[in-house]
């Protein structure tokens, strides 16, 4: 990082880097516990987790991010005036020192509440394999709505836990929330992420799961919440439209945002062209999501905000 930037700037300027702004990878943590290194040298030596560096003008950043939808790219800095050194990262040693203790702390365990096809399963369990992505989370369990959800298949795949809690079978909402209760407590459930789960949660679910329970969308909201949002989108005549990955409160789509990813809308797409591309972002939001919310970076507080730690 500090000699690769260099090469592409002029030598009246520099480079300002934010290390919280990137996924610092576990192993270059456990280089830095075990041989000490300094933070100069890491950040000499390694890439510490960013692959490609691009220098966008301002007005031009959306623009960019959202034409590089899939490719898990964000804004890690500014050029400015050249200070002494042409390239500094700021926050680079609290950054790393998290990454360690994500690494001593027990994972949360995670549960995914799908009704369907399960993509965005399949992603979360990926990214929580992924020794590079430090996601601090196990997915433990997955429980479905409908028997067929393929989903289901998914997660057998990766011997993951699965159950079938069918809403059919309860009276009401009420008895149907507290079965599911009952199966994420018997699996001591830290973190609920619903993936395509096609119901609404009642009230005291919500109350009981509060700062614990993740929903991701395919809308920038608060637009196009509910269903069909690609529809929404497309019909609404945008050129962009995104996805978010929000917590849960007692109405639907409304709860405070974790992180959103832009996403383009061409004038040759359908609902299909449109929803694979929102896939693609919908893995990588909401993996980040889950890794802010299960290394404890983000929390909910008693009013219902995101706090950032
Ligand atoms: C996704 O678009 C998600 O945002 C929405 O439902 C869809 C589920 O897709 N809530 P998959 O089952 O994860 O493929």
């Amino acid at each position: 990082m500090l000699e690769n930037i260099p090469r592409m700037l002029p030598s009246h300027l520099g480079a300002s880097i934010d290390a919280t702004k990137f996924n610092i990878p576990p192993i270059f943590a456990w280089i830095k516990r075990v041989s000490n290194v300094s933070d100069d040298e890491m950040l000499r030596t390694f890439n510490c987790g960013i692959g490609f560096v691009m220098i966008v003008a301002n007005e031009n950043v959306r623009t960019v991010l959202k034409h590089l939808n899939g490719e898990n790219a964000s804004v890690i800095g500014s050029v400015v005036n050249r200070a002494s050194k042409q390239v500094t990262v700021d926050y680079f040693c609290t950054s790393i020192e998290r990454v360690q203790k994500t690494l001593l702390i027990r994972k949360k365990r995670v549960a995914v509440l799908i009704s369907g096809n399960g993509t965005n399963l399949q992603s979360l369990i990926e990214a929580s394999r992924d020794t590079n992505m430090g996601l601090g989370a196990d997915i433990v369990l997955v429980i479905s709505n409908k028997p067929g959800a393929y989903g289901l298949q998914r997660a057998k795949t990766f011997d993951i836990a699965t159950r079938v809690v069918e809403h059919a079978n309860y009276p009401d909402r009420e008895e149907f929330d507290q079965a599911l209760t009952d199966e994420l407590e018997a699996h001591e459930i830290d973190i609920i992420c619903l993936a395509g789960f096609m119901r609404i949660m009642s009230a005291s679910f919500v109350k009981r799961w509060k700062g614990k329970l993740l929903n991701i969308h395919p809308s920038l909201l608060p637009k196009f919440k509910g269903m069909n949002a690609q529809r929404q989108a497309l019909e609404s005549g945008d050129d962009e439209t995104g996805c978010s990955v929000h917590f849960v409160d007692e109405n639907v789509d409304t709860g405070a945002i974790i992180l959103q990813e832009i996403v383009p809308i061409y004038k040759t797409d359908t609902e299909i062209t449109l929803q694979l591309r929102l896939l693609k972002s919908e893995h990588i939001a909401y993996a980040k999501a889950l890794r802010y919310v299960a290394t404890e970076r983000v929390k909910l507080s008693d009013d219902w905000q995101v706090t950032w730690h």
